[in-house]
């Protein structure tokens, strides 16, 4: 009742009141519950960042320790999610299967919901970190046409991951610089507040719907090409214009002429209207991570080309369009050995630690109602039925 305001794409209305990601979008700042996304990258983990994000306070020693082997004691997965995974045709898209098989979850694992809440809760986020990467090399070897392993949690958490997903398709061992771009990556994505698929998550738990449930319903947000889809399309972008126009200013002046419908896949962002921080991090270790991997990749120079070209143009100067996280991952990804279609997948593995700490906060929050927006109905006035003998 009372006024409603008609607010598209929510861009001025707050939904929830949170304690967990702050950004300021002008200047360019990321912090998870205070720290800066900074230190955060050179100096954390994804399973203390996890830890930090779902409960507020860094871990000390213990409380590290007691997390992590917890985590690892659950990364295998049910049998039965081979036979699922393998349903799929193997040229289904990845996100796909995923999203499938998160939402499989409360179908494999119910005795979750049979303990206290508390413990529930609690129990349900400890599965979904540790099961989530298993789930998504599993994937990936389907796609692959390779066996899926089992997980190893002796090896570490990223490291196994790392293991399952590409150790049977690339020679050697990745070295320890492989493994922490690995886990600074998925750090960078841990959190973003009220992005389109966490306002999905917590729309969809707002109605009390399970945490498993919940966040498969943020997969498929962000497997929209707006959202965690860019990196993907980042990848295709660069390789259409290496492989067609063969410079980047002519595929800049095809996206600011509207009528191509294409966008600089990469740039621009809702709340970023300066560089965004991550981006920032994510282009400065691409250099390193190549050259650790021994790659070369003519795509990282048609990137940075592009980047200035774009950040010198006056259509993207005056709508404040600068790079964002997905302009340079698919870089590292790719040099790594994932291919394209795996790269939003990984993007849900770093996001699943955001998604259940905003789905826990939200659960706890005293102010939560449903999900539930107005609209302003623009359809017909009243009008009288008529049978279908009777139209013409
Ligand atoms: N290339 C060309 N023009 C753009 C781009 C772009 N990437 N992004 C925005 N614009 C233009 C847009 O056409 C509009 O121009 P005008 O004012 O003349 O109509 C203006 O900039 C504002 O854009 P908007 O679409 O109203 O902005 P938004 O806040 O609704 O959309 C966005 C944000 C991220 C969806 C959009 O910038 C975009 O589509 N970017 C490309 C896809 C992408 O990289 N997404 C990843 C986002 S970050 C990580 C993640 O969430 O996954």
């Amino acid at each position: 009742t009372g006024v409603v305001t008609y607010d598209p794409g929510f861009m001025n209305t707050a939904a929830c009141r949170s304690e967990i990601t702050y950004i300021d979008g002008d200047a360019g700042i990321l912090r998870y519950r205070g720290y800066p996304i900074e230190q955060l990258a050179a100096r954390s983990t994804y399973l203390e960042v996890s830890y930090l994000l779902a409960k507020g306070e860094l871990p000390t020693p213990a409380q590290y320790e007691a997390f992590e082997t917890r985590v690892l004691r659950h990364t295998h997965v049910h049998e039965g999610f081979r036979a699922l995974i393998r349903a799929f045709p193997r040229t289904a898209h990845p996100m796909a299967i995923v999203s499938s098989a998160i939402s499989a979850l409360p179908g494999f694992y119910p005795e979750v919901f049979e303990t206290s809440d508390d413990e529930a809760e609690e129990l349900a986020s400890i599965l979904l970190l540790a099961k989530t990467p298993t789930i998504v090399a599993y994937v990936l070897n389907h796609v692959n046409g390779e066996e899926m392993l089992d997980a190893e949690p002796s090896h570490g958490f990223i490291e196994d991951f790392l293991r399952l997903a590409l150790g049977q398709s690339r020679e050697g061992e990745f070295g320890p610089e492989v493994v922490a771009a690995m886990d600074m990556l998925f750090v960078l994505h841990a959190d973003h507040e009220q992005n389109c698929s966490t306002a999905t998550v917590r729309a969809v738990g707002s109605a009390d719907t399970n945490l498993f449930l919940s966040v498969a319903a943020g997969i498929n947000a962000l497997s929209g090409p707006k959202h965690g889809g860019a990196n993907e399309a980042v990848l295709s972008m660069l390789e259409e214009i290496r492989d067609t126009h063969g410079d980047a200013g002519s595929f800049v002046t095809k996206v600011k002429d509207k009528a191509s419908g294409a966008r600089l896949m990469g740039f621009g962002h809702r709340v970023y209207k300066n560089y965004d921080p991550r981006a920032a991090i994510v282009k400065e270790a691409t250099d390193s991570v190549l050259k650790a991997l021994g790659a070369r990749d003519e795509l990282l120079d048609l990137a940075m080309g592009l980047e200035e070209i774009a950040l010198s143009d006056e259509y993207f100067v005056q709508r404040k369009l600068y790079p964002n996280v997905d302009f340079y991952t698919g870089l590292i990804y790719r040099a790594m050995g994932f291919p394209t279609s795996m790269f939003t997948p990984l993007f849900a593995v770093g996001r699943t630690p955001g998604w259940i700490a905003q789905w826990r906060e939200m659960m706890h929050d005293p102010a939560t109602k449903i999900a539930r927006p107005r609209q302003v109905y623009t359809g017909p006035d009243e009008r009288d039925f008529v049978a279908l003998s009777e139209r013409r």
